[in-house]
């Protein structure tokens, strides 16, 4: 049976695939695979172990003659036409679980960076124009006893809520479910996210990209952060009108915001380059050698499991 893997990646997974008896080409590239050259090359495959940046559309599943599983090396699949696959009982997977420390890590990262101003700190010495300890330089926000919305209570955002508790900040969540590990490890309140986004001096965005959530922080939500506050995603950037966004960062609405993902990615819009008070990320929240090798090994055998009639480990519906 044959596999074909839609980009070079950590782990080596084409060497699990191999070992497991299946036949395994790989585009050995570090740039997305041409979409013409997709069609050709999953044809005639039984799996494909593809990447966000390859549409999993009708189009491609229409195409494949035989393929019964897309195993997704991400744990997003907004790029994956989920209703039709199941029409077609294409069997999809994502990367859930092993990503989840490195992604929150970033999130992390950018809150403190966006709070304690570590972008203009850094350009200030790379200008050449740092000249002494001054006591009003660079003021940023304390992060003890402030407050930390999350919106999206699952894996990722509750691995977040944890690193910034022991930071001393109190929780509060937006989720559709009341989450008892929030409730109970983190002493968190679900909150509407109206309430969210008016109490948060740290507000966190850890939610899938589905018609629902597009644009679910709009011009209307965006308007009733602090002035005092810092929006981090690490997400999806369709989920945030990131033109408004903009807007309230140039007037100082609000404090920071820290992006690991954007609107129009790999496109960024150039009004961001010009602003200070945001702290710019290339999508690497689960960037690490460690979390990418098992990300790609996971999705190999959720590919082994079903090539061999077993249930995929980490199935999306
Ligand atoms: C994901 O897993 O969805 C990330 O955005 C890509 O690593």
């Amino acid at each position: 049976m044959k596999v074909f893997i839609t980009r070079k990646l950590p782990g080596e997974p084409e060497k699990l695939l191999k070992s497991n008896g299946l036949q395994v080409e790989v585009y050995n590239s570090d740039e997305p695979i041409p979409r013409e050259l997709f069609l050709k090359k999953t044809k005639n495959v039984d799996a494909v172990l593809a990447l966000l940046s390859e549409k999993i559309d009708r189009e491609a599943i229409d195409n494949f003659s035989k393929c019964k599983i897309v195993a997704n090396c991400a744990v997003g699949y907004n790029n994956v036409d989920v209703n039709y696959a199941k029409e077609k009982d294409l069997i999809i997977t994502n990367t859930p679980n092993v990503l989840t420390d490195a992604t929150a890590d970033i999130a992390a990262g950018l809150i403190i960076a966006c709070a304690r101003r570590f972008h203009e700190g850094e350009k200030l010495i790379r200008d050449k124009k740092f000249f002494g300890w001054k006591p009003n330089m660079l003021l940023g926000l304390d992060l003890k006893n402030k407050t930390l919305g999350i919106i999206g209570a699952g894996r990722i955002g509750f691995a977040t809520a944890k690193r910034l508790k022991a930071f001393g900040m109190k929780i509060i969540y937006y989720d559709r479910n009341k989450r008892m590990n929030f409730e109970v490890e983190l002493a968190a309140k679900k909150v509407s996210l109206e309430k969210l986004m008016k109490r948060s001096d740290v507000i966190s965005i850890h939610l899938p990209l589905t018609e629902q959530t597009f644009h679910l922080l709009d011009k209307e939500k965006l308007k009733l952060m602090k002035s005092t506050a810092v929006l981090v995603n690490t997400a999806r950037g369709e989920i945030v009108e990131e033109e408004y966004l903009i807007h309230q960062l140039q007037r100082k609405k609000i404090f920071a915001a820290g992006f690991d993902v954007y609107e129009n990615e790999p496109n960024i819009n150039p009004k961001l380059l010009g602003l200070e008070n945001v702290f710019l990320l290339p999508h690497i929240g689960s960037a690490t050698k460690e979390t990418r090798a098992a990300m790609s090994i996971l999705a190999a055998n959720n590919i082994i499991n079903v090539l061999k009639g077993k249930k995929p480990l980490t199935p999306v519906f």
